[in-house]
């Protein structure tokens, strides 16, 4: 894919890290139809480019994204309800579809302003950093709309029962910190260590095998709407693919490591005999 040919969407590989860039600095990268439509082909293409091994989603300037183009999503398409449907189903698509479903780790490295609709790429990640200060916002409430888009749902998924409520119905901002505290992301960092922090868990990702990471991932996204007994039969078949699947036979050279080399012990790390 020729990168140079977009403009509301930057990406650079770099030793397997798709750095996935929001990327309209002068309007808080906004989402727009341009960005919306560039992200699903850039999603489409990394999903099997061998190249990008993980991806990592972030925002140019001092914004990860204010949310959806107050102007060219809503103002605009108002009057236009077949380019409103395609725009809503395109958002929806990148959003939500292609980024939880990411068949490779996904991060979230939240370097500013995240607000309203950008909560959703926010949680379909598999993991979020924030800066410290980076501010965050449900400011739906004082424009007229809903937290649709999903962002409803994926912060009552996320945090407690109170705290969506209160953020939602008042539109209070609230900092990378208190994000963390509530369980919305993984950790917050000094901003001046946001990338070096995100290079680290990225490299502890790209260690992992990745059909195991994927089938986790897999397992993960659909059990929480499961009863036990679903939950129980659909694991035991995720189990029989992932190893059907597995071509670095993962599970069997873990065992062999363990019992017979003793050369690792997974819940210590690596683990040297020789240290004992
Ligand atoms: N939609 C459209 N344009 C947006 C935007 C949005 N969500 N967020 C910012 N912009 C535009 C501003 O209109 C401004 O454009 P202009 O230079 O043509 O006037 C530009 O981005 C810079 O915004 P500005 O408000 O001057 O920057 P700031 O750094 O002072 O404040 C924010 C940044 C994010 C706090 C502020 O822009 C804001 O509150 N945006 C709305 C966020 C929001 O409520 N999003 C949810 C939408 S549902």
């Amino acid at each position: 894919m020729d990168f140079s040919m977009l403009e509301a969407v930057k990406v650079e590989i770099d030793e397997g890290i798709a750095w996935v860039t929001m990327n309209r600095p002068d309007k808080r990268n906004a989402m727009s139809p341009q960005m919306h439509n560039e992200m699903i082909e850039v999603l489409r293409y990394l999903a099997t480019a061998p190249e990008a091994k993980l991806l990592v989603l972030t925002g140019a300037g001092n914004s990860w994204s204010a949310g959806q183009d107050i102007k060219q999503f809503f103002r605009d398409l108002d009057d236009k309800p077949a380019e409103k449907y395609n725009m809503l189903l395109a958002s929806h698509e990148w959003r939500w579809n292609q980024l939880s479903r990411f068949p490779k780790p996904t991060i979230a490295m939240v370097n500013g302003y995240c607000f309203g609709a950008a909560f959703t790429p926010l949680v379909a990640c598999d993991f979020a950093i924030a800066a410290d200060d980076a501010p965050f916002g449900l400011s739906e409430i004082n424009w007229g709309i809903l937290p649709a888009g999903l962002v409803s749902k994926v912060m009552l998924d996320s945090v407690s029962y109170r705290n969506a409520k209160f953020y939602a119905l008042t539109g209070r901002p609230f900092d990378g910190r208190k994000a963390a505290e509530m369980g919305l992301i993984d950790f917050s960092v000094p901003a001046e260590s946001l990338r070096e922090e995100t290079k680290k868990l990225a490299q502890e990702l790209l260690a992992k095998n990745p059909q195991t990471y994927r089938s986790i991932k897999e397992a993960l996204n659909h059990l929480r709407g499961m009863s036990a007994d679903q939950a129980n039969d659909y694991l035991k078949a995720k189990e029989a693919e992932m190893r059907f699947m597995d071509r670095e036979q993962g599970r069997a050279q873990g065992m062999k490591q363990f019992l017979d080399d003793k050369t690792y012990r997974p819940g210590l790390g690596h683990y040297k005999r020789d240290a004992e």
